[in-house]
């Protein structure tokens, strides 16, 4: 697949390192040149560590009046939840850093019905983009983080909801499958996070490898299986990864 990188790391550890090391790269280069620089951050465990690196060894060299937090998927709880990825990232970042409240740009997924709650995030990307003169075709996040289920799914992207055909809206109501947990959740769409300028994939874990590993050797076939195959960005993906494709 064009535009890609891999980078093997003996552990989550390592990976987390250089992980804040190439976003805090291209915070500085999006700053320098556009004067913001837009994350979306990923929810589930594995970018925990990352984010508590954001707010000790990264955190004097990064410019949080000047970036812009959203998220990539979020579980219909609420706020405070334990399964809220809104409230993990709050713990471990937003909670030790420096950033205006105006900055952070949550998923309001407690808003019933979720069809409203997509909508409404979506008239918060619109206009957040709109106050940066982005065009609708133009609109990119600077860096998207995904991370990697052992389906092959990403953010609330999971296979063969119909979802993954959506051309137009930019944020979704789905029903996760009745092995994850909450699963009612609201979820960014294949066009908004494939206009990305680029994606990090953090995946950690043994039981994640075959799903990588198909990925990287049959990206057409996996592409037809897994969401996580079907993710593009306008300059790089970037995968960060705790294992080798080796055949073991
Ligand atoms: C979510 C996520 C989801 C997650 C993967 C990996 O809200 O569940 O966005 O896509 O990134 O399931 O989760 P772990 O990092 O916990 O393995």
């Amino acid at each position: 697949m064009p535009n890609q990188v891999i980078h093997i790391f003996p552990d989550l550890n390592a990976l987390s390192h250089t992980a804040a090391e190439r976003l805090t790269a291209l915070a500085h280069d999006s700053i320098n040149s556009e004067s913001h620089f837009s994350l979306c951050l990923s929810g589930g465990n594995t970018p925990r560590r990352l984010y508590q690196l954001l707010t000790t060894e990264y955190r004097t060299q990064l410019d949080w009046n000047k970036i812009h937090l959203f998220w990539g998927d979020e579980r219909c709880v609420p706020l405070a939840h334990p399964e809220s990825n809104y409230a993990m990232a709050y713990q471990e970042l937003i909670s030790q850093i420096p950033i205006p409240k105006t900055n952070i740009h949550r998923i309001p997924a407690e808003i019933n019905p979720p069809e409203q709650a997509a909508l409404v995030y979506e008239q918060e990307l619109h206009k957040y983009f709109a106050s940066k003169g982005f065009n609708k075709s133009e609109v990119t996040f600077d860096l998207v983080l995904l991370g990697l289920g052992a389906d092959g799914h990403t953010a609330s992207l999971f296979s063969n909801d119909p979802v993954l055909d959506e051309q137009e809206q930019w944020v979704s109501a789905v029903v996760a499958p009745d092995y994850m947990n909450p699963r009612q959740r609201i979820t960014l769409t294949l066009p908004i996070i494939n206009q990305a300028r680029y994606i990090f994939f953090l995946a950690s874990g043994e039981e994640k490898r075959s799903i990588f590993r198909s990925i990287m050797t049959n990206p057409e076939e996996a592409s037809r299986l897994y969401p996580a195959a079907r993710i593009r960005a306008r300059n790089q993906v970037e995968w960060f990864v705790d294992w080798s494709l080796g055949n073991k």
